[in-house]
């Protein structure tokens, strides 16, 4: 059952500091400062990476290409249902990962199958133990999310950028900063129960249910968790929502914001990429655009902002998982107020098992 809670989703969102748990369990080894998954020790480094995946799990796929390119291994990320027509080359000793929740999706299947047709190592990064992807591939990594019954992938998403680390680290092994990322991956499922327990996003959203259109930009891994924000709101809401990299306002959607239209900015850090960020943010403040920053505090993104939906300063990897929370209640809480069927939204289905 839903444990009190009004939807699967709500409960689901809840789950996720043991969700983590769970996900990490076994896998950080405090005492050699190692982190690694044993289902996949074996395995040699890749010369390169493709990630195939649909929808928020193509997101969470993003986010792996560039702590993959991090840990010095080549990394891109094809659309499944876009890799029969746009398949890249990959190197011999290469592998090709699945990622997606259900392993049942049937585009990541077929272009699964086609990658091991043309020679590839595959690998299932999935939630369910014995799916297809997971029967098929060559390799499986669980991501022990446990089950997810709302449409809306929200807490296995959480575990899946968790997974995509302990993957990388397994296949590089340790070096200079994985003491940090254990350390951050460790004190993840407490910062997220911090922003469970303190999220102003109900309040906030209140403010802008009757919107023309929402918004949400982020710039290198905050760039999946914009798009990832914008998925799950247009999903639930039925509103129209965009996901952008916040570079590339300028480069058109600049045209389309208005003092109707708020804007989610995800500023986390203070480096060169936040404070570019907040050069976007200036310009669409300067178009009266309402602005809810999600941020750990540590720029002064607040300056320019309308609201702040604040995360705890974390791990820089860790942080999207944190600020794309915030974004999971916005959404969730926008679509309550407009009485959505939160759990079943129309149209869609939790496994779409036809391409
Ligand atoms: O089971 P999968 O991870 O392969 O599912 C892929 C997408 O259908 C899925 O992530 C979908 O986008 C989400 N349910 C959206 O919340």
């Amino acid at each position: 059952g839903k444990s009190g809670y009004d939807h699967f989703m709500l409960k689901e969102i809840h789950e996720q500091p043991n969700a983590l748990r769970q996900g990490l369990s076994g896998r950080l080894d405090e005492l050699h400062g190692r982190i690694a998954a044993a289902e996949v020790a074996e395995l040699d480094p890749p010369s390169a990476v493709h990630f195939l995946a649909c929808g928020t799990s193509y997101h969470a796929a993003l986010y792996g290409v560039e702590l993959f390119r991090q840990a010095g291994i080549p990394a891109q990320a094809f659309l499944a249902s876009e890799y029969a027509t746009g398949r890249a080359p990959l190197p011999d000793g290469g592998l090709v990962v699945g990622v997606t929740q259900s392993g049942e999706t049937a585009d990541t299947l077929s272009a699964l199958r086609e990658a091991r047709g043309a020679g590839a190592e595959t690998l299932a990064l999935t939630n369910v133990v014995e799916s297809t992807a997971a029967r098929e591939c060559d390799h499986v990594l669980y991501i022990h999310s446990g089950p997810e019954i709302g449409v809306a992938a929200t807490k296995t998403f959480s575990s899946q950028l968790v997974a995509l680390n302990v993957l990388a680290e397994s296949l590089v092994g340790p070096r200079v900063g994985t003491r940090d990322l254990l350390d951050g991956l460790r004190a993840l499922p407490d910062h997220l129960q911090r922003v469970l327990d303190e999220s102003r996003a109900e309040a906030v959203v209140d403010e802008y249910v009757d919107s023309d259109a929402f918004f949400f930009v982020g710039r290198g891994s905050n760039f999946p968790v914009a798009l990832e924000g914008a998925l799950k709101f247009k999903e639930i809401t039925y509103e129209h929502a965009e996901g952008f990299a916040a570079g590339e306002l300028k480069h058109g959607p600049l045209a389309l914001v208005t003092g109707e239209t708020p804007v989610f900015a995800v500023v986390t850090g203070d480096d060169e990429r936040a404070r570019k960020t907040i050069g976007n943010v200036k310009e669409v403040e300067a178009r009266d655009a309402p602005v809810v920053a999600v941020t750990d505090g540590r720029s002064d993104v607040e300056r320019y902002a309308d609201h702040v939906l604040e995360i705890p300063e974390a791990h820089p990897r860790t942080a999207p998982v944190l600020a794309n929370v915030q974004l999971q209640l916005v959404a969730y809480h926008t679509a309550a107020r407009l009485g959505r069927e939160i759990d079943k939204p129309r149209n869609l289905a939790k496994s779409v098992t036809v391409e």
